[in-house]
């Protein structure tokens, strides 16, 4: 008999306290999301999972940059050991009624058949889980951008499970996580969020009250755009959070980190460490945030301001390998200036 214990102990990600710990380590400043999800990974993993469901179906709602297309490969790298194990609809790609039929293929004998490859099949399904984990996780980003005929065609994966190609095989989600992300009232959130009337008196009040006004605010926009019984048939609607500047600083170093990472990787024997000062650090998010891009802006800063000058020293042979690199706000105070020379020490007052 498995030892059940062990079992568990050994992998990570499948105790539900690790499993949490993990989660919200990758996706930052999102509680709610981590703790709304995690049940439901837990039941599954139990085996208490309800037949003929999905294991969970999610709506994550919220203004762009926040996190949400993040947590689905949070939740991917923490279960299967890789973000890339999702099934990714990029709902972007259905705006037409006759684009959604590509999701199931055309019946046999229909024009075009054989050229279409439907793009919810049980073996896509079955490529996205792992060894680790047999759960698949499918993500549907921006379902508001896709024709109406999705959502109907989604009451069938929502409610029983499966969903009826059109060769007429049927694919069985009863081991996938749906989750569904969309900006609906997200405009109106950053609307409510704008300094001169709500968010830094939403700031101000208790934390839950700025929370439940987003969710309300997004709830309103959902019920306006889908059916009641679409709705019905989701497990849990979570409203993502503006990142804080607490948030954001958390994010830099993550960005960071996983910035060395990758120079340690791609660059091998050529490799450098790089130091970025604490004032390099308070630019970079002073100039990455964004009410309306959120951790994106933040991004967008870290890649103008330090990965294409660094990457710039490096192709014209300006870094040592191993020798480190140093970045800091240079004179103007408008960028980031790097240097391979330590920058001088600031003096410390003598003691007394
Ligand atoms: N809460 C977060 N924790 C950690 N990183 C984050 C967080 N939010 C955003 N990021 C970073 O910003 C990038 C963009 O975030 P993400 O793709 O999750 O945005 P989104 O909420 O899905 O926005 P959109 O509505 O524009 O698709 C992520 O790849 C990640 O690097
Ligand atoms: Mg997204």
């Amino acid at each position: 008999m498995r030892n059940v214990i062990g079992y568990r102990m050994k992998r990570p990600g499948q105790d539900p306290n690790d499993l949490a710990a993990a989660l919200a380590a990758k996706v930052v400043g999102q509680a709610t999301a981590v703790s709304s999800i995690v049940p439901y990974v837990q039941m599954y993993q139990a085996g208490l999972a309800p037949e003929g469901r999905p294991v969970g179906v999610f709506l994550l709602l919220g203004p762009s940059g926040t996190g949400k297309t993040r947590t689905v490969e949070a939740l991917a790298s923490v279960l299967h050991g890789s973000e890339k194990n999702v099934l990714r609809v990029d709902c972007g790609e259905y705006q037409m009624e006759h684009e959604v039929a590509k999701l199931i293929g055309a019946p046999p004998g229909y024009l075009g058949h054989r050229e279409t490859q439907p793009m919810l099949t049980q073996a896509k399904l079955n490529a996205v889980t792992s060894e680790r984990n047999s759960v698949s996780l499918v993500l549907l980003d921006e379902i508001e951008k896709a024709a109406p005929s999705m959502a109907r065609l989604l009451l069938g994966v929502l409610d029983k499970a499966s969903l009826r190609l059109g060769d007429n095989n049927t694919v069985n989600f009863e081991r996938s996580m749906i989750f569904m992300t969309s900006n609906l009232g997200a405009s109106e959130m950053l609307r409510a969020m704008r300094p001169d009337f709500g968010f830094q008196s939403m700031v101000d009040q208790p934390l839950e009250d700025a929370a439940s006004a987003i969710e309300r605010i997004g709830m309103n926009a959902v019920r306006r755009k889908f059916s009641p019984e679409f709705i019905n048939r989701i497990d849990a609607v979570i409203a993502y959070r503006p990142l804080d500047r607490g948030s954001l600083e958390a994010i830099l170093e993550q960005q960071l980190a996983g910035l060395q990472a990758h120079i340690s990787n791609r660059l091998a024997h050529r490799s450098f460490p790089l130091e970025v000062s604490e004032t390099a650090k308070k630019f970079l998010i002073e100039r990455g945030t964004s009410t309306q891009y959120g951790a994106r802006e933040l991004k967008r800063t870290i890649h103008r301001q330090l990965i294409q000058p660094i990457a710039a020293m490096v192709a014209s042979g300006m870094i040592e390998p191993a020798e480190p690199v140093y970045a800091d706000v240079d004179e103007s105070g408008e960028r980031l200036g790097l240097s391979t020379e330590a920058p001088p020490k600031p003096k410390r007052p003598k003691a007394a």
